[in-house]
């Protein structure tokens, strides 16, 4: 080949490189990472574009060398010279391909085997999927139940899911990994969150017409804050007992109704909802006892529903992952503060 030729094909071959490798970094893809899996899994999709930028850069030379060398004169319909073979080339573009897309498998397994990995003794975390909501319970906590997901950070933690009905799909975007909720199955994830912060929680299965509305919120905590919060909770449980109104603030607390519900006692002004300082004047419009009227409402909200407000907002899936204890917590917290009101 002429020295010519091929400096030519090396510049063509650098000015694509440098295009590709510029659409890769000037543009951010990924989510910044915020778990361990997340590293390795982004590794892997960097190795694989690097591969890519370099496959590319090659082809992209040769191509657009021989447009600007090799093109026919007009009206030259004549055919080329039969070129039959060259067996040096056949198989550098063979073992060269093969080989890379060996390394990308052999990069994989490593990453998917390290990612499963959650080592001897995870934080266990129960996750249950309905449609259209999440909520989660800590089973070596009593069975806590939250409809927000509280984890310590750089604790490996491992999710076991349920799924009550469909097939859904657990997903924060920050932490990489993915799973599939299918019913008659308990599927695990291995998650290592690094980061402390807020991050979305998002069901990727369509699921059913309140599929995009699937989302709850992951909440990673420095390790005494969460140990702390762990604490309080499992203290107001404790005392379930002897003062259900209190342990029944902590049920509401931890939930987040607040952000919907109004309720002096707890300091919430969330209107979405009902207002729950007139849950007395609720119970009446139902036609119910105000203790019976509460305990429907949490477990089937669907069944009564205030004028004024709308219907197939407030989750079912969070008042039946709720244990016994909790949800008579709950129901003396609720019933109890508004008497006044
Ligand atoms: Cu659950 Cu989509």
């Amino acid at each position: 080949m002429r020295r010519g030729a091929l400096v030519q094909l090396v510049l063509i071959a650098l000015v694509a490189a440098v295009g590709g490798v510029a659409l890769a970094l000037f543009v951010p893809w990924l989510p910044q990472p915020a778990g361990k899996e997340a590293d390795r899994i982004n590794f892997v999709f960097w190795f694989t574009v690097g591969i890519c930028i370099f496959v590319f850069s090659i082809v992209a030379s040769m191509l657009v060398y021989a447009i600007i060398h090799f093109r026919a004169a007009p009206d030259d319909d004549s055919d080329g010279p039969p070129i039959h073979g060259h067996t040096g080339l056949e198989i550098a573009w063979t073992a060269v391909p093969t080989a890379l897309v060996i390394a990308i498998g052999i990069v994989s397994a490593v990453v998917l085997s390290r990612n499963d990995n959650a080592g001897a003794h995870p934080f266990h975390v129960n996750v249950t999927a309905q449609q259209f909501a999440w909520s989660f319970n800590y089973p070596d906590q009593k069975n806590l139940a939250a409809n927000v997901l509280r984890l310590p950070v750089n604790r490996s933690v491992l999710l076991t899911f349920t799924s009550k009905d469909v097939i859904h799909s657990f997903w924060v975007p920050e932490l990489g990994q993915k799973q599939d909720t299918v019913p008659g199955l308990h599927p695990t994830l291995h998650i290592t969150p690094t980061r402390v912060g807020t991050y979305p929680i998002i069901c990727t299965e369509l699921c059913g017409l309140g599929h995009a509305a699937m989302r709850s919120t992951l909440i990673v905590m420095p390790k005494d804050q969460f140990e702390r919060w762990l604490a309080s909770q499992m203290k107001a449980l404790g005392n379930a007992g002897s003062n259900p109104a209190a342990a029944g603030k902590a049920v509401f607390a931890n939930n987040g109704c607040g952000s919907c519900h109004t309720l002096a006692a707890a300091g919430a002004s969330g209107t979405i909802g009902p207002d729950l300082d007139k849950i007395a004047t609720y119970a009446k419009n139902a036609g119910q006892p105000l203790d019976a009227f509460v305990r429907e409402s949490i477990i089937d909200p669907e069944k009564f529903i205030e004028k004024g407000y709308p219907p197939n907002v407030m989750p079912g899936t969070f008042g039946k992952s709720l244990t016994k204890m909790q949800l008579d917590a709950l129901v003396a917290f609720v019933t109890g503060s508004s008497k006044g009101g």
